[in-house]
């Protein structure tokens, strides 16, 4: 078998632009941590839709929403495990808050739509939605809609599932007299990201790490767009993403850095604790009511990469985006 030397070559250099994002991200996590402060708010009523609230950050996420007294739609492949997951945090005395799963595999266009159909019989107002499912440095895989894993779960995935509850924040928001607020979890691996318009699924030529860039990158292409088209219209909704730092969860487990030195990690990273403060704060925090479109890490606005504010890329990824999922008019039935 030949050795595919550019594959090897494109490989290695993702790695290193990885070591040195990731190092940039941990020292930005150690200047700026002590910005992060957990401020919860009494919202009572409110309700939260959470993907992937059984495990890592979403857990914590899942704990502080419960603190404020809201009801926790958590959306998980397995319920089981987001039902043992709300009797540990129990266990751990919270008690205010009211909390219940749906089945949602974010690798399925086919099971999003049927969890968004679960969630809206029961609860025609929604306050906040937060599309954290996520997944990193994995083996090429197709889904069965026929996408590359990450551009599906990451990305598509939390597209659909936006269109489709979008009525339902619109109605919470206008409810309420505060906006709703829809929250990416991104990260700062975008940067590195390129949307490949000839290929999404980079079937010619599969780097992981590429990937993942790819598909944060396209999250927060979506955020802006997004904020653009619910401002246009007043709608009572705002969205922001999220970095929630470099976090110690099991989303690292495939990579070499932790299979090399694994009390690195432990050592250097975020616990998911910490990681969820920045998530709850762009939930919560009344500072930003009506500012929308931006990118925070650490509790604070800060710049993301200027290919995501590239309005040609939005409107092209977009376009492209409302093909496959099948939407004609976003966020309308
Ligand atoms: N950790 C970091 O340093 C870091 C940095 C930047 C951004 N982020 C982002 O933060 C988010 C949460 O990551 P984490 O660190 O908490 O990772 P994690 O511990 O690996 O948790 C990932 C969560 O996503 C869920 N998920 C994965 N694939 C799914 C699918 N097909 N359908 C439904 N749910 C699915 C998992 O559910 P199952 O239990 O069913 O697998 C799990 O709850 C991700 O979007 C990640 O990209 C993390
Ligand atoms: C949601 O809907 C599907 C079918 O539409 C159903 O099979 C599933 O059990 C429902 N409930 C939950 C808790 O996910
Ligand atoms: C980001 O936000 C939009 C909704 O504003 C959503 O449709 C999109 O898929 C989200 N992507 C993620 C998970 O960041
Ligand atoms: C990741 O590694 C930890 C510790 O080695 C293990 O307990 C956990 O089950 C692993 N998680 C996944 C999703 O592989």
């Amino acid at each position: 078998m030949a050795i595919n030397w550019k594959l090897i070559f494109k490989a290695v250099c993702y790695e290193i632009y990885y070591y040195v994002i990731g190092a940039a991200a941990i020292v930005e996590d150690f200047m700026n941590g002590h910005r992060n402060k957990l401020e919860l708010v009494q919202r009572p009523g409110d309700v939260a839709v959470i993907t992937g609230g059984a495990r890592g950050i979403g857990v914590e996420v899942v704990k502080n929403l419960l603190k404020c007294d809201m009801h926790v739609i958590i959306g998980c492949r397995n319920t089981k495990a987001g039902e043992r997951t709300i009797e540990r945090i129990r266990s751990l005395g919270v008690t205010s808050g009211s909390a219940e799963c749906f089945t949602l595999d974010m690798a399925s266009f086919k099971s999003i739509k049927e969890f968004a159909a679960n969630v809206t019989v029961k609860h025609p107002a929604l306050h906040l939605l937060i599309n954290n499912a996520g997944i990193m440095f994995v083996p090429f895989s197709l889904t069965e809609d026929g996408y590359e894993s990450h551009f599906a779960v990451n990305y598509l995935g939390h597209c659909l599932l936006t269109h489709l509850l979008l009525p339902q924040l619109k109605v919470g928001g206008h409810s309420r007299g505060l906006n709703a607020r829809i929250i990416n979890v991104s990260s700062s691996a975008h940067v590195a990201g390129n949307i490949n318009f000839k290929d999404f699924n980079l079937k010619e030529m599969y780097v992981a790490s590429e990937a993942y860039a790819q598909s944060k990158l396209a999250q927060l292409l979506f955020t802006k767009k997004l904020e653009s088209l619910l401002r246009e219209s007043d709608s009572h909704v705002q969205v922001h993403a999220v970095h929630p730092g470099v976090v110690n969860t099991d989303l690292f487990n495939d990579t070499t850095l932790k299979k090399i030195f694994p009390w690195v990690p432990p050592l250097l990273f975020k616990t998911p604790a910490q990681g969820a403060i920045t998530i709850m704060h762009a939930c919560l925090s009344p500072l930003l009511e009506g500012c929308g479109g931006n990118y925070l890490s650490n509790s604070r606005v800060i710049a993301n990469s200027p290919k995501a504010d590239n309005k040609v890329t939005q409107d092209k990824l977009w376009d492209a985006m409302r093909k496959i999922v099948e939407v004609h008019m976003f966020g309308e039935m």
